[in-house]
């Protein structure tokens, strides 16, 4: 089973397998890498809410990221919304170390676009913060969440070629999805 997301009703992806396949050559993903994101699993499973107490100290420690998360006039932090987003953030790191590319793993993606994009933001969780998340950001963001992961993955005494090897993996899932979530930012005909 792909995304267990309880949210997760979602529209189609505009991307379909045969185009995420050649997405995952580009990123030189293979099995080698479904094979070490699904070790991060067993790795990772008990420590989601350590590692969301990391990603979520980050975000909250820069005011210009937890403007996302805030009410675009009072700029206060909407406590709320914060707490709901992340419990989907935690599924979706059990999702991504899961790693099965369905069609229904694809529909989430877009719909995990759709929601930092205006075309969703807020919806699910009814809240009042800013409309969108910069596309500035986006990828950036990859590199403290995957660097601070790398710790959390050494934690079960494995060797250190199997943490690179995990890490790797985070990194290029890391990418494909942020590609994924980029379409509904990309000028029409372009993605
Ligand atoms: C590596 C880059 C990023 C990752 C892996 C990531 C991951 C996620 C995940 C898993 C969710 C929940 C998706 C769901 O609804 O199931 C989410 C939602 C959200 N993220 Fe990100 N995100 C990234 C970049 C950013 C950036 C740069 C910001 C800006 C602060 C941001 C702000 C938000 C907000 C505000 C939501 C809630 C959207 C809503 O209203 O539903 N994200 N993100």
């Amino acid at each position: 089973m792909a995304s267990t997301n309880p949210t997760s009703n979602a529209a189609r992806s505009p991307v379909t397998p045969a185009e995420f396949e050649l997405m995952k050559k580009t990123a030189l993903f293979g099995d080698d890498d479904v094979r070490a994101l699904r070790l991060s699993h067993d790795v990772l499973h008990d420590q989601v809410e350590a590692i969301l107490d990391v990603w979520y100290g980050f975000v909250g420690s820069q005011p210009h990221l937890l403007a996302s998360f805030s009410h675009p006039v009072s700029g206060q932090p909407q406590g709320e919304y914060l707490a709901a987003v992340r419990k989907r953030f935690g599924q979706w790191i059990l999702d991504t170390a899961q790693a099965n590319y369905d069609q229904r793993w694809l529909d989430y993606q877009h719909q995990i676009g759709l929601r930092h994009h205006r075309t969703a933001k807020n919806r699910t969780d009814g809240a009042e913060a800013s409309p969108i998340v910069p596309f500035r950001d986006l990828f950036a963001l990859i590199f403290p969440v995957t660097v601070t992961l790398k710790p959390f993955l050494a934690k079960k005494g494995h060797s250190a070629e199997q943490v690179e090897q995990m890490h790797a993996a985070w990194l290029k899932s890391g990418l494909l999805q942020l590609t994924l979530w980029s379409h509904p930012y990309v000028k029409d005909g372009d993605f």
